[in-house]
């Protein structure tokens, strides 16, 4: 290996994204994701499809990100793969290529939590000072994060129930929206009137979150609507999708508000695939300004799943020592 060079090849295949990444000395030399269309018409991730899709792209996507990267494949120092949380067919496809690459070239090889590395996402280009706060929102987790160091962090608080991203995609698919269906919600939000209708905000103990509340009342107000006016929602969509996430985006704000306030904090960023909805991203950014917080929101790429972010914590692994063996299993679900 070069001195000094250290480049982490980098994998991520938790959900419907296969990705590959190299990651040199903590900077993202390439980053390439393969969405998986096939879900679409299912209006949610069927796990067997996903698994087989991440099998059919896994070395292309790896074979790009080297090319595009520059570096040859003998010049990789350490292998990091998404070892947790996530769907555990998706994850042994990401799981045992990255065992294989790393045995058939002698290389290290390093697990990465997938929710962690949504977190340090904002390492790759940013650097937030610590202590860091990080609402990290996706498709299956909600979580207010306590970043005392790159690999020091504490969950304060997290859904007892849907995650954020989840209540997005299953209004989005009571509108009759496909899959996924959040990025939809924010397109027609951004024209629409927040205000219009009035949706319920779960009011939770300490840093927990619940959208549960907000789906089924959604759900029961199109229900009666769409008894007086069967097209009720597709002519009112864009104040419908305005006033939900108008609501949901609160509920998240209060929260982390809530922490800032309590520890005192002032470097407060989201992370996720919902850290990419507009509206939430203008309304932290109007928070920060009123309370004097620096504001971190990362770059939409980094936003959804990628493997750079599994790059960049590979990284700081890799910079402590802490490499995983070839018994290394995924797991579906993890703590921290
Ligand atoms: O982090 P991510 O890519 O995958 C998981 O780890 O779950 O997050 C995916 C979630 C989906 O629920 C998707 O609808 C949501 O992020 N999402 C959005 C937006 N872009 C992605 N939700 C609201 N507005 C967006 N612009
Ligand atoms: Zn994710």
């Amino acid at each position: 290996m070069n001195d000094g060079i250290i480049n982490i090849l980098a994998i991520e295949s938790s959900c419907d994204e296969t990705s590959a990444a190299v990651v040199q000395n903590g900077k993202v030399l390439s980053n390439v994701i393969a969405t998986q269309k096939v879900h679409e018409r299912f209006g949610g991730v069927v796990p067997e499809l996903a698994s087989r899709a991440h099998m059919q792209h896994i070395v292309p996507v790896v074979d790009v990100a080297l090319k595009d990267a520059g570096v040859d494949k003998k010049d990789i120092t350490a292998v990091a793969f998404t070892q947790a949380p996530g769907l555990i067919g998706s994850l042994l496809v990401g799981a045992c290529f990255a065992k294989s690459f790393a045995q058939a070239s002698g290389l290290l090889l390093i697990a990465v939590h997938h929710m962690q590395a949504h977190v340090l996402a904002h390492f790759i280009e940013n650097k937030p000072e610590f202590p860091f706060l990080c609402l990290t929102v996706s498709g299956g987790h909600t979580q207010i994060v306590l970043c005392r160091d790159y690999l020091d962090m504490e969950v304060l608080g997290e859904t007892i129930d849907d995650a954020a991203g989840e209540a997005f995609d299953k209004v989005a698919k009571m509108l009759g929206l496909p899959y996924p269906g959040g990025p939809l919600i924010d397109k027609y939000a951004a024209e629409g009137d927040p205000l219009r209708f009035k949706f319920p905000m779960s009011e939770m103990k300490d840093y927990e979150f619940s959208f549960s509340g907000i789906k089924t009342s959604v759900l029961y107000f199109l229900q009666a609507q769409r008894k007086l006016d069967p097209e009720f929602a597709e002519k009112n969509i864009k104040d419908i999708c305005a006033s939900v996430q108008y609501t949901i985006v609160n509920m998240l704000l209060t929260k982390l508000r809530k922490a800032a306030k309590q520890l005192n904090i002032k470097h407060v960023g989201i992370a996720g695939g919902v850290s990419a909805n507009s509206g939430l991203r203008k309304a932290l950014l109007a928070e920060g300004e009123k309370l004097g917080w620096q504001v971190y929101i990362p770059k939409f790429e980094y936003c959804t799943d990628n493997a750079a972010m599994i790059g960049i914590t590979g990284y700081h692994k890799y910079l402590k020592g802490e490499f995983a063996d070839m018994t290394v299993s995924p797991t579906a679900r993890a703590a921290w």
